[in-house]
Order: C-alpha cells, then structure tokens, then sequence
C-alpha cells in the first residue's frame, strides 16, 4: 500500500503494509540508519524520532500513524538549525556524552524535544522524561549536557534581549 510520509522536510511515497513499524521503513525502505533498533517493545528509547514535533518511539508505531505529520530523525536535526550541528548535538560532542554511541542517537531526540517543550528542566524532570536505557551509563553525562544547552540558550536569549533593549 502506497503511504506518503514527510521525513526530514522531504516527501517520500513508500509501498509498504500499513502496520509496518515506523522503524523498519525508516531504516529499510528509507535508508535512514541513524535511528536504532534496540528492544522492538517500547522499552529502550534507540529508536526515538521527532514526529510532530514530539518524540516517539518507532519501534511499536505503525507507519500509517505517521501519515500527514512530519518526521525528523536524528539526520535531518541540523537540517532544523540552517545546516549548523543543532545545540544538543554540539553539547553532545563538548560534553563527550557517548561511549559505544549505540543508544544516543535516540538520547539526542528525545532530549532535544524535551528541552523544546522544557527549556529549563530539573533533574527530577529530565529523569521523568528521558527514560531511554544506555548500556553504558552515561546518563550523568547526559544531565550535564541538558543543563549546559539550558544555560546557553538562556545566556543567548539574555544577549540578544541586551542587544534588542
Ligand atoms: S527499539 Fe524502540 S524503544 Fe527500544
Ligand atoms: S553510549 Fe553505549 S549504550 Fe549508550
């Protein structure tokens, strides 16, 4: 069955069953590697993409579900921010968040829709929030680097409230 889907601000019409989980067409049928396959239950989070705007995870989500609402995976976030690194992918390299990198792409979508919607949030709410399982532990890391991209964007708002004042 032909599905229409809007991933990364481009359409692409995919012939496949329509309770598909989102995943298999994003990594099989699309080519888009990034996003991970780690339990296929909803459990761990590597499958993480922004749909809506809102991260969800692929694995249990039939692609039809996706229909008509746009898709961002981890290759089109810098696409997001006029071809620059997007500020939580940056953090993620000053911060030297990932060790084997396996589950952090989806750690990057899910921190990256919880900052959009919680500019500053507090450990009890990144916790709350980010429930995706690392193997190798870096969630300390993870927390440094979501309050580091807080704080620079409120030093950036500040800058650019002087400069506008
Ligand atoms: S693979 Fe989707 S949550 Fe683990
Ligand atoms: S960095 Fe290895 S599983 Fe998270």
């Amino acid at each position: 069955m032909a599905i229409t889907l809007t991933v990364n601000g481009q359409t692409r019409t995919v012939d496949v069953e329509p309770d598909t989980p989102l995943l298999w067409v994003l990594r099989d049928t699309l080519g888009l590697t990034g996003t991970k396959f780690g339990c296929g239950i909803a459990a761990c989070g590597a499958c993480t993409v922004h749909l809506d705007g809102r991260a969800v995870r692929t694995c249990t989500l039939p692609v039809s579900a996706a229909e008509g609402m746009p898709i961002t995976t981890i290759e089109g976030l810098e696409q997001v921010q006029d071809g620059e690194l997007h500020d939580v992918q940056q953090a993620w390299i000053d911060h030297q968040v990932p060790q084997c990198g396996y589950c952090q792409s989806g750690m990057i979508m899910a921190v990256s829709s919880l900052l959009a919607q919680r500019p500053d949030p507090s450990d009890e709410q990144i916790d709350a929030t980010i429930t995706n399982i690392c193997r190798c532990g870096t969630f300390v890391r993870v927390r440094r680097a979501i309050h580091a991209v807080a704080d620079a964007r409120k030093a950036g708002g500040a800058k650019k409230e002087e400069r506008h004042g």
